[in-house]
């Protein structure tokens, strides 16, 4: 959700802007902006409602000679306040056009701010919350207690700004500084030679340098060509956390396939692997920046996950390997629900905050709330020094690198085996499993990669089905224990890139009513349980399908190799490789990500950016 890009260097602010903002793409958009700095007290600003290249168009039209500048910045907005169009794009101006303003995040105060410019006979231009603050800042300078200082007028306005956000502003009398400040909402500082940028995500520069310094809550930095400054709202020298990115630019590009989602499905093997890399030593399982103490674990009595979507679906696997394993109580909870429902929480409640941008609202609301009531919080994220982990007891990250595409697929493969982690973790410290058992069950889940790059040879088959099934109205998603998550996973999957009506049910669920709209040839896709460990629930699946291909629906079956009980009943079967029961969700989502990317692209969308939805969603 909205990107930012600021940069002061010795290139073509327009070009570095430019770019890097086609790197945020994947946040998720509906405008885009630019302003750039000419030196001589210039400062030419462009917008326009849609896609990047829409603004590209308009740059071209007006002659991209007036942004020739070596410092600038630019935006992509994800509407809050006010639709996307022209006008409510950034960057926002004052009324002399000599300050300019991108945001990130929502000013809650916007309304009395607004009223009292109003007053005051400033005429606001957009509908949107942002242009307060390029009015605050300007008003600031020229008549504030410390005018004329550019970085101190804008500390004075965050000052009063309530809410999360971060600013990057652009002032005339000072083209060759960029003055940026963060409050909740991501900022990182790319340090460069002689250039420096800052940015919501380290991906928009991640071409010229790979340098970065994650700036704290209520930080404010100053970037021109000699260096980077850093301070807190009150001006007193701060600092951020430097850091080194571990990815370079070709983990950010589409290396040879169509779609950014293509290529992070291939990656899922790599992003298992490197995410349990490094968590079993000495014998035992450990965790990240791990400031929980086996006592802690020890102390737990009960254990909610909350997450949204994907991550959410993620945590309903969590559920049953943790009661599984720990033999403790475990509610799966949306975040979004979580803190509006008084849920009973105190010292000792473990609450697994899963996120893989570590930005979502939801989620950090609901571990804010978490901790005011003494809860413990560990996070599982994909994101470095994100809002959630920097506010939780502990995080565990998942390495999967970076994800551009908008629908989760390897984050999610990453975040189900960060959750057995995190269940071996307490199995361990509470006893609940004996060592040898913790170790036999991570050398099983270090075996899940080359499974899930075994089930990635069924591609093929998986895509054709797609073609098959892709002019159909609706799909239903069905499966028992852990491959119920996978069947509404799977559902999510298909709803958000093809904008097709999917549903997914647990399968006992289908006699009380979700039978009613089976229909002919309407397709149902069926995640079997493996006929061994879970025989019983194996044939209460088979009996399902058998009623609903009795009533003329046409079932795709996801079954282990070898399963000939479930044969005669799949119209299209797609083999998974033998799993040990808690460990199937890895196999088996893969072929239902690849067939809702299928059915998507033969239905003519852009499954790296489907319509309406942000890949962080950061307002609740
Ligand atoms: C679906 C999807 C979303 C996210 C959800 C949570 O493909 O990507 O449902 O899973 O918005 O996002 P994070 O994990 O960043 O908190």
């Amino acid at each position: 959700m909205c990107g930012i890009v600021g940069y002061v260097g010795h290139r073509s602010a327009l070009d570095v802007v430019i770019g890097g903002l086609r790197r945020l793409e994947y946040r998720g958009y509906d405008s885009a902006g630019v302003a750039v700095l000419d030196g001589d007290g210039g400062l030419a600003v462009e917008r326009k409602a849609g896609r990047l290249g829409n603004l590209e168009q308009q740059l071209d039209a007006v002659g991209r000679d007036a942004f020739a500048g070596s410092a600038g910045m630019g935006h992509t907005r994800w509407a809050t306040h006010g639709p996307p169009v022209d006008r409510n794009s950034h960057p926002h101006r004052d009324t002399s056009g000599k300050v300019a303003v991108v945001h990130n995040g929502i000013i809650e105060n916007f309304a009395t701010l607004r009223a009292e410019l109003e007053a005051a006979g400033i005429e606001l231009a957009s509908d949107t919350d942002t242009e307060t603050a390029a009015h605050l800042i300007a008003l600031e300078y020229a008549e504030g207690p410390t005018a004329g200082d550019f970085p101190a007028s804008v500390r004075a306005v965050c000052r009063r700004l309530e809410g999360a956000f971060t600013l990057v502003v652009a002032h005339a009398d000072h083209p060759d500084v960029i003055v940026a400040a963060r409050r909740s909402s991501p900022l990182v500082v790319g340090v460069g030679e002689g250039e420096y940028f800052v940015a919501s995500d380290v991906a928009a520069f991640i071409e010229h340098t790979r340098e970065a310094v994650e700036l704290g809550q209520d930080q404010v930095v100053e970037i021109s060509r000699d260096g980077y400054r850093v301070t807190d709202f009150a001006g007193e020298p701060a600092e951020g956390k430097p850091f080194t990115v571990n990815w370079d630019l070709s983990a950010a590009e589409k290396g040879g396939h169509d779609y950014f989602m293509l290529k992070e499905i291939d990656e899922q093997p790599e992003a298992l692997a490197n995410t349990l890399r490094g968590h079993f030593s000495g014998g035992r399982i450990v965790l990240d920046e791990q400031r929980l103490t086996d006592q802690d674990l020890r102390d737990v009595d009960k254990v909610f996950v909350v997450a949204c979507g994907t991550a959410y679906h993620s945590g309903l696997v969590a559920k049953y390997a943790i009661e599984h394993w720990c033999r403790l109580p475990v509610e799966v909870e949306l975040a979004s629900e979580f803190r509006y429902r008084d849920p009973v929480l105190d010292r000792d409640t473990l609450v697994v905050a899963i996120s893989q941008s570590g930005e979502t609202a939801d989620t950090l609301e609901a571990v804010r709330h978490a901790r005011e009531q003494k809860a413990r919080v560990l996070a599982i994220c994909n994101t470095n020094g994100a809002q959630i982990p920097r506010e939780s007891d502990a995080v565990l990250y998942t390495h999967a690198g970076p994800e551009i595409g908008v629908a989760a697929t390897k984050t999610f493969l990453a975040q189900i085996a960060a959750n057995y982690l995190v269940g071996l973790a307490l199995a361990q410290a509470r006893g609940t499993k004996y060592p040898d058992e913790v170790a036999r069950e991570f050398a099983e889940l270090e075996a899940a990669p080359a499974a899930v790059r075994k089930v990635l040879g069924t591609v093929d088959q998986v895509r054709e089905i797609g073609r098959r099934f892709a002019q159909s109205k609706a799909v239903l998603f069905l499966g028992r224990h852990v491959g119920y998550p996978v069947a509404l996973e799977g559902a999510l999957k298909l709803k958000e890139l093809a904008y097709m009506h999917a549903e997914g049910f647990a399968a006992g669920e289908l006699k009380h009513g979700p039978i009613a709209l089976i229909e002919q040839d309407l397709p149902v896709v069926v995640v079997m349980p493996s006929p061994k460990g879970r025989g019983v629930l194996h044939a209460k699946l088979v009996s399902n399908i058998s009623e609903i291909q009795a009533r003329g629906a046409r079932t795709i079956v996801i079954a282990e190799e070898g399963d000939e009980a479930v044969r005669p009943f799949a119209d299209e079967l797609i083999e998974i490789p033998a799993m040990p029961t808690l460990l199937q969700p890895l196999v088996a989502t893969v072929p239902l990500q690849v067939l809702a990317a299928e059915i998507a692209r033969q239905r003519g969308f852009d499954i790296d950016k489907p319509r309406n939805l942000a890949k962080s969603v950061t307002v609740e």
